[in-house]
């Protein structure tokens, strides 16, 4: 895809890999907005970068969502991509549950932080509203906000929409298992979507970051004691422009480029490796 030029808007922009793609269309010369629901990580963004359009929107919120599009294509008549970047990713340990059904009155072991992550979810409600946020904010979101951008960017002369899954949408992480049901959903999506729009100007691209150094769950990650908190965001973004610019329907980097060419059976021997 042609990266200048274009009027393009982020979810969940304000941070991370969202924020450095920002940056990278902004350089090459298209107008940017992001939206996120911290509004003080919007201004943080936008003191970086001046030329941002911000805007306070929770993607996991439907209402949102259609309030979003209607003022978008309103203020940016010419807007042509949309990236739907916002995620969220959290641990819930299933067989928790069934241990707890063994054992109704077992207090979570350790201190404070571990009883409320431990209620968070090994309760099935608990359980149930972790995963149902991250299923609303991972994948009902791109899919809606597809729904209702389409109309719009099937009349601009170059258009395109961007999925950012992860690596772990090809070989799941067991700890975080809605997470990675959800990028494998929208990996999926992704897939029939740019088949559907073939004979479109729309371009349907996947964005596929492998373990990038974000806020993404890094409270989980403190928790385990994980060290590795991946790539710079940089490093990221500047392994997948070309690839953008090339026009690829796939653009990974590093691990995640792996694990998108792996074979069923090398598949199954990193899920061992990655699960122990
Ligand atoms: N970092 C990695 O290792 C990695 C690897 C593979 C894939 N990814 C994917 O990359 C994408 C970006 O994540 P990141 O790593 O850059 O993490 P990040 O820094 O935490 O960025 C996520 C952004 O999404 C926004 N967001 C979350 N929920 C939202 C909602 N309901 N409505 C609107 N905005 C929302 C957050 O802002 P607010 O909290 O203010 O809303 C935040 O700015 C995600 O889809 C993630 O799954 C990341």
């Amino acid at each position: 895809m042609n990266l200048s030029g274009n009027t393009v808007l982020i979810t969940g922009g304000a941070t991370g890999i969202g924020l450095g793609l920002a940056a990278a269309f902004l350089r090459h010369g298209s107008k940017v907005i992001i939206c996120g629901r911290r509004e003080h990580k919007l201004r943080e963004a936008q003191a970086k970068h001046p030329e941002l359009t911000i805007r306070v929107c929770d993607v996991g919120n439907e209402r949102d969502r259609v309030a979003l599009y209607e003022w978008a294509v309103a203020q940016f008549p010419d807007l042509n991509v949309l990236v739907n970047n916002a995620g969220i990713q959290r641990e819930i340990d299933f067989s928790a549950l069934a241990e707890e059904a063994a054992e109704p009155d077992a207090e979570p072991m350790g201190g404070a932080q571990d009883a409320v992550q431990a209620a968070a979810t090994a309760r099935p409600a608990g359980a149930w509203q972790t995963a149902e946020q991250e299923i609303r904010i991972n994948l009902e979101a791109p899919i809606h906000l597809t729904a209702l951008f389409i109309p719009h960017l099937i009349r601009q002369p170059q258009a395109a929409i961007l999925n950012v899954t992860s690596g772990l949408a090809f070989t799941p992480m067991a700890r975080m298992p809605v997470y990675c049901a959800t990028k494998a959903a929208l990996h999926s999506f992704t897939l029939s979507l740019r088949h559907q729009l073939r004979h479109t100007a729309v371009k349907v691209i996947e964005v596929i970051p492998p373990m990038v150094d974000t806020e993404l769950d890094q409270g989980a990650r403190a928790r385990r004691g994980q060290t590795y908190r991946g790539i710079p965001v940089d490093e990221f973004i500047q392994g997948i422009l070309p690839g953008l610019a090339q026009g690829l329907p796939e653009v990974a980097y590093g691990t995640a480029e792996r694990a998108r060419t792996m074979s069923r059976a090398e598949m199954d021997e990193a899920f061992r490796r990655m699960n122990g």
